[in-house]
């Protein structure tokens, strides 16, 4: 079935947050490399577009996490499907997603990740649904703050689809 597909971020809209919020990064770090970690595979167009925009040495690494929950709501408990290839002990890292939710995902991420010892972690998101968090988690870069509307597009699927299109839009359902 095919669904309406109702436009909330344009192609230049995100392209336009992305371009700042790299530079938002590139300052930051001042001058030191950064490790991005792609939460599979929902970031991948953020990740590549990101990455690209920042100015300072960038590593790439991807990660593939399953969770427990039933349909569209996370449990909070996450299987790790695919792990990094590298180790982060050391590194700048941050962690970039495609949208953040209840937080149960992201919580669980964290834990993990931080034991790994790296030199610093922070958190990126393309989006954020502040009504809908369940677990405080800390933020430091976030595309939009949307209210809680099931979102597609740029990295963001519904059942597989809708992936692929280039702006961010609301499933009619
Ligand atoms: P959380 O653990 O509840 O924060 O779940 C976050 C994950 O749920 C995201 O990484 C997405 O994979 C998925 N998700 C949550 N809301 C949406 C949405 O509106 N569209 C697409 N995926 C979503
Ligand atoms: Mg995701």
């Amino acid at each position: 079935m095919e669904h309406k597909i109702r436009v909330m971020y344009t192609e230049e809209e995100v392209e336009k947050r992305v371009r700042e919020i790299a530079a938002q990064i590139t300052k930051d770090y001042n001058h030191e490399e950064v490790h991005l970690i792609c939460i599979l595979k929902g970031s991948i167009f953020f990740t590549a577009e990101l990455a690209k925009r920042i100015t300072l040495p960038v590593s790439l690494d991807f990660m593939s996490v399953s969770s427990y929950g039933n349909g569209s709501e996370s449990s909070g408990r996450i299987r790790v499907v695919k792990d990094l290839d590298e180790n982060i002990e050391g590194k700048n890292v941050i962690v970039v997603e495609d949208i953040i939710d209840s937080g149960r995902t992201l919580s669980f991420l964290l834990d993990m990740l931080s034991a790994r010892k790296p030199k610093s972690l922070k958190l990126c998101t393309l989006l954020n649904k502040p009504d809908r968090r369940v677990v405080d988690i800390p933020v430091d870069y976030i595309g939009f703050d949307i209210p809680d509307e099931f979102v597609v597009g740029y990295g963001m699927d519904y059942a597989q689809k809708y992936r692929t299109l280039p702006y961010i839009g609301v499933v009619e359902l």
